[in-house]
């Protein structure tokens, strides 16, 4: 059930530049599903007024972290956040990803690791394959290296891992693959995965991004258009069968 909380600060650990994990102490532990989100906002100010969406990248010891990479005004506030000050938090949120049987592929591009992370804990044997422009943008590495994933690194520009984006990368390892694939990333790695598993005996969920002003369905400002007429991606999402989505 979606609740609206008044979180601390308790963990928050700088990754690069522009990219933190920040932890929130819940006063108990939440049911999600990987892909849900929050919408959070620094508690202390009105301004931005509204919201932001993030994923819930994971849960341990009561404590609820997030993946953020600062964007703009609201990113930017959460990022100044200090252990000890509030987040007005509204959890969790959205429809995450379906559970799957059989072969199960977890597709990564960029920040789009932090709706799935949660998949390699939930997931019996999981293989990911996680890519970035560069070494310096994969993050949380340790992490994922914690899980039992099968762990296949890709960066665009060969610094470290498999040489090419994601979907080449799995295009090229993965030729014969049949099963499910569970996806997060830019929507140029989405069009691409669709092209890449036309006709194939596979059943592919994405996590897609929008910008969002409620988060719970009320104000249709992420409608999106799908081959089943206008979806929510806040309600209705932010998770969709690839198939249904006009890209
Ligand atoms: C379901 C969902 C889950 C998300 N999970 C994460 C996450 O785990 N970690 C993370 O770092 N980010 C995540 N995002 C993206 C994050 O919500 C945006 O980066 C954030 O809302 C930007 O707010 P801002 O006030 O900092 O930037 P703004 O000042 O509002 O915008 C700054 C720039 O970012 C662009 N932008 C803003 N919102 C979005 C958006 N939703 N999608 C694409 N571009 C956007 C704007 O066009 C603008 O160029 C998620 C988004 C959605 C919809
Ligand atoms: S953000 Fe309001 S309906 Fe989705």
């Amino acid at each position: 059930m979606t609740e609206q909380k008044n979180l601390p600060l308790v963990e928050k650990t700088r990754l690069s530049d522009d990219v933190y994990l920040l932890g929130f102490e819940m006063p108990g532990a939440i049911q999600f599903r990987a892909g849900q989100f929050a919408m959070l906002r620094a508690a202390h100010s009105l301004d931005p007024f509204l919201r932001r969406p993030l994923a819930i990248f994971r849960q341990e010891n009561h404590i609820v972290y997030f993946l953020m990479q600062v964007k703009g005004k609201g990113t930017k506030q959460l990022s100044s956040m200090q252990p000890g000050d509030t987040t007005d938090i509204l959890l969790p949120l959205g429809n995450g990803f379906p559970d799957t049987e059989g072969d199960c592929l977890i597709l990564a591009g960029g920040m789009g690791i932090a709706p799935v992370f949660s998949l390699l804990l939930s997931t019996e044997k999981p293989t990911l394959i996680y890519g970035a422009r560069t070494e310096s943008e994969l993050f949380a590495l340790d992490i994922i290296r914690e899980t039992n994933s099968e762990f296949i690194i890709s960066t665009d520009d060969g610094s470290t891992g498999e040489k090419g984006d994601v979907i080449s990368v799995f295009s090229r390892l993965f030729p014969d693959f049949h099963g499910n694939i569970l996806a997060c990333g830019p929507d140029a790695m989405i069009s691409s995965l669709r092209r890449a598993t036309e006709g194939k005996n596979v059943r592919a969920f994405a996590s897609l991004e929008a910008r969002m002003a409620c988060g719970v369905g009320a104000c249709s400002g992420c409608a999106i258009r799908t081959k089943n007429g206008m979806k929510r991606v806040c309600r209705d999402g932010p998770v969709f069968d690839i198939a249904e989505l006009i890209m």
